[in-house]
């Protein structure tokens, strides 16, 4: 299967300034894929070039089979595209704008109103179907967008920061949406300063630095490469545990070293070596409840990027 993203070193410059510096970026069919980064990293700036809006300053891109510039038209039919800075019609209510969309994109009036009122019921905005736009909060608006890019039942959904001034409850509305429609093989880039938003429902993350995407991957492969290295980090949960099952560990061969936490031990080994662990636990006396590799939480990532970057 053709990846439905694809670039190859795609540049855009503004005069001096490096927007995007040598993308090489590969977004497969059906994937979540997450695009992190501090403000003006370039994020935006790539969207906008695989929409065919922004023509780059050097490079290659495909996007769905398509060259962006060469065959918008073709493109725009198949993609779904939630802007920073929405732009609805202020004197028409939801319901109108999207009936809009409907009639722009060339889906019949019948069908339509039946869709309309379903998403909009989707994101929660039941009780404004009928509410001139102007008179909504900024939350209220990205709802109404994420509603306007699954209206088009787009095969690739690029949305830039979904879920910014969504209250919780929108988010996980919003959230859902979008797993809902890796269930239905669709593609879906998003952009996110939201840490925890992106670790839930994400394939893999890129994480953007001053136009450089500097690390890509799914979060536990950056977990492993970012602050693992070569280690392996077993934890292990034993609620009659004591300092001597610390030692009884730490002589286990493969382990670097044992940490605890109450009933939490975190082991650092050379390779996988949870058999070993568990049998050496278990075979002094001590109670095994639940043995696993630690998983890595985006923000721990992260933060160690930056820590790294700040260095360099
Ligand atoms: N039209 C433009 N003209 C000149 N410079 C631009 C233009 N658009 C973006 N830039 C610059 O390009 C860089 C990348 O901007 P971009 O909007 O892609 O960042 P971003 O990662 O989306 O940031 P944010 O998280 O704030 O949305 C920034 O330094 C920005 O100032
Ligand atoms: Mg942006």
């Amino acid at each position: 299967m053709k990846p439905a993203i694809q670039t190859f070193d795609l540049t855009k410059k503004y005069g001096d300034l490096v927007a995007v510096d040598s993308l090489n970026l590969e977004v497969q069919q059906g994937e979540i894929y997450g695009f992190l980064g501090p403000n003006g990293a370039g994020k935006t700036t790539t969207i906008l070039m695989l929409l065919g809006l922004t023509e780059p300053t050097s490079g290659r891109l495909s996007v769905l089979g398509f060259n962006p510039l060469r065959e918008p038209l073709k493109l725009k039919r198949l993609v779904g595209y939630l802007p920073e800075n929405l732009g609805f019609y202020d004197d028409m209510t939801a319901r109108q704008n999207l009936l809009y969309t409907a009639r722009l994109n060339g889906i019949s009036m019948v069908d339509a109103e039946d869709r309309i009122r379903k998403l909009l019921e989707d994101v929660g905005l039941s009780d404004a179907v009928d509410k001139k736009v102007s008179t909504f909060s900024k939350g209220m608006k990205q709802r109404l967008g994420m509603a306007d890019v699954l209206l088009k039942d787009p095969k690739l959904m690029l949305l830039d920061e979904p879920t910014t001034g969504i209250d919780p409850e929108g988010v996980r509305h919003i959230l859902n949406l979008i797993v809902e429609s890796r269930e239905k093989g669709k593609t879906v880039l998003l952009s996110s300063h939201l840490l925890y938003q992106v670790q839930k429902v994400c394939d893999r993350v890129g994480i953007f630095v001053k136009g450089r995407l500097i690390a890509s991957g799914s979060i536990q492969h950056l977990g492993k490469e970012v602050i693992a290295g070569d280690k392996y980090v077993v934890e292990a949960e034993v609620p009659d545990a004591t300092p001597a099952l610390e030692e009884i560990i730490g002589r286990v061969e493969g382990v670097v070293k044992v940490s605890r936490s109450g009933s939490t031990l975190t082991i650092e080994c050379r390779s996988d070596i949870r058999g070993k662990v568990a049998k050496a636990i278990v075979s002094s006396g001590y109670t095994l409840t639940q043995i696993r590799s630690h998983e890595y939480a985006l923000d721990e990532i992260y933060s160690r990027y930056f820590e790294g970057e700040s260095k360099s």
